[in-house]
């Protein structure tokens, strides 16, 4: 592996060269594995632990098949996703897996024994497939997760609508918390000049996920002007709704459970900051009833922020324990745009607020890969930034997925997988010094 990575530092090797480089026998990679999927039975979630599920393993090559490259990973990310995986919830990954592998000898090589999670990556390509075109060996890439076969009709309008979408490293195999991964090259994107390895591959998958459900006609459409209400607003997918909210011209009311993270938001730019956990909100008496009185109070606190306007968008993704609420205070007309259930996936709310005030419940699953590619065209323009705080290195990733599970975290927690160190893959050292200020906004908290 050494050779790879010495011809990524240089910075300057030819493709050629990266083509002809001789491939070890095996990879590091971080695993769960199959015979541990019932490791956990009979404990709470919030007492599993990834430390104990996650492995890094030597593990072989897959076969390059056509339409695909063989990426080096200089880093990585945590993704929720990787939390559900490692604590085998709502469903062990392996069931995503097995189904996969049944469609052709080519997707069977993705039904294995271990699990190669992980659904970001920045680094450089080493090998494309037959049928690949558009990217070369030595090409410095971040990769979206959006993994499809379009061979029916229904993905075409929308890639996300292909009955056979999956997310790459999740309900895929050989993902990005590795130090070699296999994409589809229609998962690949150019890397951001201006970014070290770590902080490119920060935003990967959250940034494409908010961009579709705040800013895309195919979630909320945002405008300028639009009030929109953010939960968990320096979390993973909230940092950068709250930074497409500001970039759009929209006004953001940012959700957070602590202090650092409201001066996080605050730094961001937004004024209108509710602490949940100083304000003390209890959307549910017990866990059959909830209190519409607290409803209420959230839309209360929402118009004093904002001088008497309610939210055009609600942004979702705790779900049971805000849904109420946010049907609630979402204003007439407005829509509620979830793509996720962190608290549970049973929501409970009142209809007749949704039906006679006319609002909208929006569902978004990730991004289409025009949506990931003008999400990260975003990043790579200084517009948006990085949210990233931390980095683990690949030994360290139970603990990166620990934090993100008990959410002790802000913003994204990034992995070192190939990269022996931080700082490293800025191309345009011009570029960075004009945004450092935003690009560290999350680190150092
Ligand atoms: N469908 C998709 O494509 C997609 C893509 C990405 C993520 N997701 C899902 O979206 C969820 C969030 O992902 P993420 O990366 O943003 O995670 P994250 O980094 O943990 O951020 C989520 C934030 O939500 C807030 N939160 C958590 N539980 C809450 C509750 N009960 N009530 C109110 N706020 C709560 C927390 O912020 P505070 O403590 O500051 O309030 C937390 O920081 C996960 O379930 C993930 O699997 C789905």
């Amino acid at each position: 592996m050494q050779n790879i990575l010495d011809a990524v530092l240089a910075g300057d090797t030819a493709s050629e060269d990266f083509a002809h480089l001789p491939l070890p026998e095996s990879y590091r990679a971080v695993t769960v594995h199959k015979d541990e999927q019932d490791m956990f039975e009979g404990v709470a979630s919030r007492d599993k632990d990834p430390r104990k599920s996650l492995h890094v393993d030597d593990v072989p090559f897959p076969e390059l098949g056509p339409g695909e490259a063989l990426v080096a990973v200089m880093a990585s990310a945590i993704n929720y996703n990787t939390v559900w995986t490692s604590i085998f919830e709502p469903v062990s990954t392996f069931g995503f897996l097995e189904r996969y592998g049944k469609i052709s000898p080519l997707t069977k090589r993705h039904d294995l024994p271990y699990h190669i999670v992980g659904s970001d990556l920045a680094g450089v390509v080493l090998a494309t497939g037959p049928g690949v075109n558009s990217w070369k060996p030595g090409a410095e890439v971040v990769a979206h997760c959006l993994s499809v076969e379009l061979e029916s009709p229904d993905g075409h309008n929308d890639t996300m609508l292909d009955p056979e979408q999956r997310i790459w490293g999740f309900e895929t195999n050989f993902g990005g918390l590795a130090e070699v991964a296999l994409v589809k090259s229609n998962q690949l994107m150019p890397k951001p000049a201006h970014l070290t390895w770590e902080e490119a591959a920060s935003p990967g998958l959250v940034n494409s996920t908010a961009y579709r459900q705040l800013v895309s006609r195919n979630g909320a459409g945002m405008k300028q002007g639009d009030n929109v209400l953010i939960w968990g607003a320096s979390g993973g997918l909230g940092g950068f709704a709250t930074q497409y909210a500001l970039n759009g011209g929209a006004t953001p009311i940012c959700v957070v459970s602590n202090e650092e993270k409201a001066d996080i938001c605050r730094a961001m730019g937004a004024e209108h900051i509710i602490n949940r956990s100083e304000e003390n909100w209890k959307f549910w008496k017990d866990e059959h009833t909830q209190d519409q009185k607290e409803w209420r109070r959230l839309g209360a606190r929402i118009r004093e922020l904002t001088g008497g306007e309610d939210v055009d968008i609600v942004f979702e993704h705790p779900g049971r324990e805000t849904f109420g609420a946010s049907v609630y205070a979402a204003r007439k007309g407005g829509t509620i745009v979830t793509c996720a259930s962190t608290s549970g996936y049973m929501h409970q709310y009142d209809n007749r607020y949704l039906w006679m005030n006319l609002k909208s419940i929006v569902g978004s699953h990730f991004a289409n890969y025009r949506e990931s590619w003008e999400a990260n065209r975003l990043i790579a323009k200084g517009m948006i930034h990085p949210t990233l705080s931390r980095t683990y290195g690949l030994e360290e990733v139970g603990q990166a997925a620990l934090d993100v599970h008990k959410n002790a975290h802000q913003g994204k927690v990034g992995v070192l997988a190939l990269a022996p160190e931080e700082g490293l893959g800025v191309r345009d050292t011009e570029m960075r010094a004009r945004h450092i200020e935003a690009i560290n906004r999350f680190r150092g908290v």
